[in-house]
């Protein structure tokens, strides 16, 4: 048994792809969000399904559909919501992708109403949402594997590093934000591969797809523990 059915080749392996931004409401029409396209997650559930893997994404609001027409999706809004759907599929998934924007903080107490504009400034109390990855990084089992995501904009590699441990990811992929070319919402992206046992790689200014197709390859570098 391998992270790989043959080289390369996905076929009977269960993949679960977070991706896209999450959604905290704060009234009924307003909420916090990011930047995330969605764009990353989607070609990473495309390279898996183009490669014969079963991949189960649960995907942000707004964020990009992939094209395989084999990938299951879970639509969510919240960061309650994508942890619900995550965690009820982990314990059947062979590999993870933690690609989600999760927003870090939520509104306390969602108004029932629509808040009116009363006053020259506001205050909105925030409460820390569920790490998605931490948790189910907890659960993770020998055969299972982890790869998890970075965006920083200072110290960068150290920060990683320290996400890759905390987390219990078995890959890190920092995206770097210095490089034309790379982030949010573009076609193209710059990444760093770190793996646990020290090693690490990085990558050109590339279309997404091949970023996808790099970070599978990545695969091949984490042992297999059972
Ligand atoms: N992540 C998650 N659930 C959260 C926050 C983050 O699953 N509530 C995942 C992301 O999908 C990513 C990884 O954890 O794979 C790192 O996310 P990041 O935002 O860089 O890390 P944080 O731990 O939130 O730290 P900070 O934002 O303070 O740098
Ligand atoms: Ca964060």
């Amino acid at each position: 048994i391998g992270h790989f059915s043959k080289n390369g080749i996905f076929a009977g392996k269960k993949i679960l792809i977070t991706s896209g931004p999450t959604q905290e409401a704060i009234d009924p029409v307003r909420f916090i969000s990011n930047h995330s396209s969605g764009k990353m997650g989607a070609a990473i559930a495309d390279a898996f399904a183009d490669k014969g893997g079963e991949v189960y994404l649960v995907l942000g609001v707004g964020a990009k559909k992939p094209s395989n027409p084999n990938i299951k999706i879970y639509p969510v809004k919240s960061a309650r919501d994508m942890y619900q759907s995550a965690s009820n599929l982990h314990s059947q998934m062979d590999i993870c992708v933690f690609a989600a924007a999760v927003a870090d903080y939520a509104p306390k107490d969602i108004a029932s109403e629509k808040i009116k504009k009363e006053g020259e400034g506001m205050t909105l109390d925030l409460v820390k949402n569920v790490d998605i990855a931490l948790s189910l990084g907890k659960l993770k089992k020998p055969h299972q594997i982890h790869i998890g995501f970075a965006l920083e904009t200072e110290n960068e590699e150290f920060n990683a590093k320290a996400k890759l441990t905390k987390k219990n990811f078995d890959m890190i992929v920092l995206n770097s934000m210095k490089d034309t070319g790379a982030g949010f919402q573009l076609d193209t992206n710059k990444v760093s591969l770190f793996f646990e046992d020290g090693r690490s790689l990085i990558s050109n200014v590339l279309p997404k797809k091949q970023i996808a197709e790099l970070i599978l390859e990545g695969i091949k570098n984490i042992p297999v523990k059972i």
